[in-house]
């Protein structure tokens, strides 16, 4: 492996040193995708001059192939392209909100010859050219049940993957996008089941199983918490008192009302919530500990600068300064005292 990675090195050398040449030292790797997906083919070359590098989409078979330069901006914007031409070339194609028609042969093509692009000259050298496939699926289908978790105390979330993009290797699920260690598992299987026990507060939240084919899918399911179970009201005949639990700093942002009525009349009021990260409190106190180290660190540079000064005058007098760095002056005692015992 290391020999061939040097002997690489080596040709990449030839090619620098004989001009007029390109090659290739990275090449774009074919990849399967879903819809919606986004992909990058990636493509270095080197050579001297540095040559360009263009990337091409070719539709159909030998030798009835259509060959599209792709550009910046190319497909309704979903594609981009960012190169660099420093040292060597570097390319990387960008497509967003993947089709199933961008499936199909991508071409990395270079060429450093100077009449490239001149359509009426037979260019000296041709184009070297590299491919990668980009294969898009459709979503596969993924039936959850139940559909949607609210309102239970309790479920058994399943998934049932029916048209696999290929083989299945294995599945897990993931709860707020974090991986179920337990339920990874190494199976073929295209169902798969979890057990919530009990939903609270603390269970809640998204749900996905995962499913390990080439590329891999989820499926989601939400866990809603019976909204009313973070509410607690408690009333006295004048004063009722409304506590949420677990406050969620964007769910539980707002305004919140009241309303009370008696013989007398009914009125209303609401109260503005604004809830705060617990960060929050600490900027203050950051805010105060940035300034000391600053405070400190122009006090240090300072005194350095000024030590210079003193021995100067240390010499030229011959006495201590009176005025000056206890620190240093403490140490010339030292070092005064020593010397004389
Ligand atoms: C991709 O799709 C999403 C939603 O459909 C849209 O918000 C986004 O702008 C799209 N991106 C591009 C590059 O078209
Ligand atoms: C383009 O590539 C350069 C260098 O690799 C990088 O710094 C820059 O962020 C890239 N721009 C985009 C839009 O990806
Ligand atoms: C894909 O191409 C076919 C025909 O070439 C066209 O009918 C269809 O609308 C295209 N789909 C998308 C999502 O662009
Ligand atoms: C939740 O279930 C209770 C009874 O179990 C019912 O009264 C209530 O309407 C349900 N709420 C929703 C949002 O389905
Ligand atoms: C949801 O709320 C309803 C009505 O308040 C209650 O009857 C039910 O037990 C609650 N369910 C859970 C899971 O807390
Ligand atoms: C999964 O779905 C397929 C097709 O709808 C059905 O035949 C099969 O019985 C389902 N599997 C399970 C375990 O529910
Ligand atoms: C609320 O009512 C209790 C008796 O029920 C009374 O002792 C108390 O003073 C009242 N508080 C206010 C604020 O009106
Ligand atoms: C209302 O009740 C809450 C909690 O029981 C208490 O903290 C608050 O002081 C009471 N307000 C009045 C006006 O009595």
């Amino acid at each position: 492996m290391t020999a061939l990675w040097v002997f690489g090195v080596f040709l990449m050398f030839l090619f620098r040193a004989s001009a007029l040449t390109a090659g290739f030292i990275k090449s774009p790797l074919s990849q399967m995708k879903l819809v919606d997906d986004s992909a990058e083919l990636h493509c270095e070359v080197i050579g001297n001059p540095i040559p360009e590098v263009q990337w091409w989409y070719i539709e159909g078979e030998e030798p009835d192939e259509t060959f599209t330069q792709l550009f910046d901006g190319a497909r309704m914007d979903r594609v981009r392209i960012n190169a660099t031409y420093i040292a060597h070339a570097t390319s990387t194609i960008y497509f967003h909100n993947l089709t199933v028609n961008d499936t199909g042969t991508y071409e990395c093509r270079a060429s450093n010859d100077p009449d490239r692009n001149d359509l009426k000259k037979i260019p000296k050298i041709k184009w070297i050219r590299s491919q990668a496939n980009i294969i898009v699926f459709e979503l596969p289908v993924i039936m959850t049940n139940p559909a949607e978790v609210s309102n239970m105390t309790s479920a058994t979330l399943s998934c049932n993957l029916t048209d696999p993009p290929s083989a299945v290797k294995g599945h897990y699920w993931t709860k707020n996008g974090e991986v179920i260690k337990a339920t990874k598992v190494d199976t073929s299987a295209t169902y798969t089941e979890y057990n919530l026990p009990k939903i609270d507060t603390k269970s809640g939240g998204e749900y996905a199983c995962v499913f390990l084919s080439t590329p891999e899918v989820k499926q989601t399911v939400e866990a809603i918490v019976n909204g009313t179970d973070r509410y607690e009201i408690q009333s006295t005949p004048n004063n009722s008192t409304l506590y949420i639990h677990n406050l969620d700093i964007e769910k539980d942002m707002g305004y919140y009302m009241c309303y009370g009525e008696s013989d007398l009349g009914s009125h209303s009021d609401k109260i503005h919530l604004r809830v705060r990260s617990r960060l929050a409190a600490l900027w203050p106190f950051l805010g105060i500990v940035a300034e000391v180290i600053v405070l400190i660190t122009i006090i240090f540079i300072y005194e350095k600068r000024r030590k210079p000064d003193e021995v100067n005058d240390d010499d030229d007098s011959g006495s201590a300064p009176l005025k000056s760095n206890s620190a240093t002056n403490h140490k010339d005692k030292n070092v005064r005292q020593r010397n004389s015992n």
